[in-house]
C-alpha cells in the first residue's frame, strides 16, 4: 500500500509503505488548485516530471536543489533541470523503464507538445511522457501525463490498478475521450486530473463518472485528499 495526495491539477504525491516520498509534476506555489505551497514540503526522494510545460514543473528546480530529490522524467529535461543546479537525475526514455529503490517506473507515450518551462534558449527540446510505475507493494499506478486519447493506451491493458487521467479537454483528452481511455486501459480504479484548476478546463467529474459507468471505480479526489492505494 502507499497513501496518495491530490494537491491538484496534475499534482500528486506519494508514499510509500517504506517510506519513500514521491512528488509527480510539481506545481504548487502558481497553482490556484493546490492545498499547499512548495515551502511546505521539507523532504523529498524522488520528483517524476511528465513533460515541461510550467503546470507540471514549475517548482521542480527549487524543489529539487532544496531537498536533493532524485529529477526522473526524458533525457533532455533532466538534463535541463541538472544544468540549472538540481545536482541528482535519473533520465530515460519513452518505452524505457527502470528499477529504482521503490518500485519499476517505466516512461510511457503522451501525445502532446514538447517545451521546457525556463529553457529560454530552446536548447531542449523533449516529448511528453506518462508514467506507469509499479510500487514494491505491488500496486500498478499510471499518470497519464497531458494526452491525447491515442491508441498506445490499448498496450497498458492489464496493467494498471489505478489509473489518473487528465479530463479537462483544450489541452488534454476531455471527458468522453478520457472515458474511451478506460475502455483501453481497464484499469481497477480511475482518478480524474487536469480540470478545475482554471475556467478553461472546467469539467463535471460526476458526469465523467457517469460516462465510465460500471467499467471502473471512479474515484473524485479533492485538494489536499490522500487514498490509499
Ligand atoms: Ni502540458
Ligand atoms: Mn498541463
Amino acid at each position: 500500500m502507499a497513501k496518495l495526495t491530490w494537491h491538484g491539477h496534475s499534482c500528486f504525491s506519494l508514499e510509500t509503505d517504506e517510506g519513500t516520498r514521491i512528488l509527480i509534476d510539481p506545481w504548487l506555489d502558481e497553482n490556484p488548485a493546490a492545498d499547499i505551497k512548495a515551502k511546505d514540503i521539507e523532504e523529498l526522494d524522488f520528483i517524476l516530471v511528465s513533460h515541461g510545460h510550467s503546470d507540471h514543473m514549475a517548482d521542480l528546480i527549487p524543489l529539487a536543489k532544496r531537498t536533493g530529490a532524485t529529477v526522473v522524467s526524458t533525457f533532455e529535461l533532466v538534463a535541463f533541470a541538472q544544468g540549472k543546479g538540481a545536482k541528482n537525475g535519473h533520465g530515460m526514455n519513452i518505452g524505457g523503464g527502470h528499477q529504482f529503490p521503490f518500485g519499476r517506473v517505466k516512461l510511457t507515450p503522451a501525445l502532446h507538445t514538447g517545451s521546457i518551462h525556463g529553457d529560454d534558449e530552446g536548447a531542449f527540446t523533449t516529448d511528453p511522457a506518462g508514467f506507469l510505475i509499479t510500487l514494491n507493494g505491488g500496486t500498478r499506478l499510471y499518470h497519464a501525463g497531458d494526452t491525447a486519447l491515442i491508441m498506445d493506451m490499448q498496450l497498458l491493458k492489464g496493467q494498471v490498478d489505478v489509473a489518473i487521467l487528465p479530463i479537462g479537454d483544450n489541452y488534454t483528452m476531455g471527458p468522453e475521450d478520457a472515458a474511451r481511455a478506460v475502455e483501453f486501459i481497464e484499469p481497477k480504479v480511475v482518478i480524474p486530473m487536469h480540470y478545475n484548476t482554471f475556467p478553461l478546463i472546467q469539467q463535471d467529474p460526476a458526469a465523467f463518472r457517469d460516462r465510465v459507468g460500471g467499467r471502473a471505480e471512479v474515484r473524485v479526489m479533492e485538494p489536499g485528499q490522500s487514498i490509499e492505494i
